[in-house]
């Protein structure tokens, strides 16, 4: 029999279950000027709620997961990196004139910016600012697109008050919805909760939860096959293991 579920990478599809409330919600912020901030522990489904709420309402998004950087240079060129994924380097060219640190960027033969370096600089917040201009100039001209940080709390390990940076570069912008991640729930209630913090209710705040009882064990039901030899009590004993936990 093959596995009839996924799990480990981003789910959709058959695939997906339950979450319709938070989905209504994502949405319903997305075609609002707000903010979002979900957070969850490990593998709850963060990711594939966003991923489903944004191809819904059919936005272009660029997700960076701040796991992956180590500065905040590495941070701007990954913002430009995605950025190309979804628009022809010709479109762009003009706009990254402007830049006031001009990156140095290698392409595949096809156009895909497959590394991207800038010149040393002082201040790295110049190169976060104009990368993030750029997608608000994008926005302005075209479909206004989502910018997804995963893992948001590891910005704080990049770089000492890059948080109060980045905010005051966001919050001049009008045509970007940002949704913040992150699974670290006492740091994100920190940066999001605490009276001081630049991103002190910056947003939306969501927490995901387990999925319910009696829609997952509907759900796997219908999964497993009608051959299976009881059904029903293999389901139960699957729930009361994983707690309802969805990975
Ligand atoms: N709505 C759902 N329906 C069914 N399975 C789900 C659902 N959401 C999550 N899962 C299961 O949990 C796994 C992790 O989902 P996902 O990567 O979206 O979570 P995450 O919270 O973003 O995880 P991480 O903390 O690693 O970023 C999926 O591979 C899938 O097995
Ligand atoms: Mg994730």
């Amino acid at each position: 029999m093959k596995n009839p579920f996924k799990f480990g990478t981003i789910v959709e599809g058959e695939y997906f279950t339950d979450r319709t409330e938070e989905l209504e919600s994502i949405k319903q912020l997305l075609n609002s000027d707000n903010h979002l901030i979900l957070i969850s522990p490990r593998r709850f489904g963060k990711s594939s709620l966003v991923k489903k709420a944004v191809t819904q309402v059919a936005r272009p998004c660029i997700s960076l997961n701040l796991q992956m950087v180590v500065s905040v240079e590495g941070l701007a060129a990954m913002i430009l990196k995605e950025v190309f994924k979804l628009h022809p380097w010709e479109k762009l060219k003009h706009l990254l004139s402007s830049f006031r640190v001009v990156p140095t960027i290698s392409t595949t033969p096809s156009g895909e910016a497959i590394d991207i370096t800038f010149q040393a600089t002082t201040d790295a917040t110049v190169l976060i600012e104009d990368a993030l201009q750029l997608v608000e100039k994008l926005s302005e001209k075209g479909e206004s697109m989502v910018v997804v940080f995963d893992e948001f709390q590891e910005l704080m390990g990049l770089d000492k008050g890059i948080d109060k940076r980045l905010r005051a570069i966001i919050q001049t912008q009008r045509h970007v919805n940002y949704i913040f991640l992150g699974s670290q729930e006492s740091m994100m209630t920190e940066i999001f909760e605490r009276k001081r913090s630049p991103f002190y209710r910056f947003g939306v705040l969501m927490h995901l939860d387990r999925i319910p009882h009696s829609n997952f064990s509907q759900y796997i039901s219908e999964r497993l096959s009608d051959n299976f030899v009881s059904k029903g009590n293999v389901v139960e004993q699957i729930l009361a293991t994983t707690r309802c936990h969805p990975y």
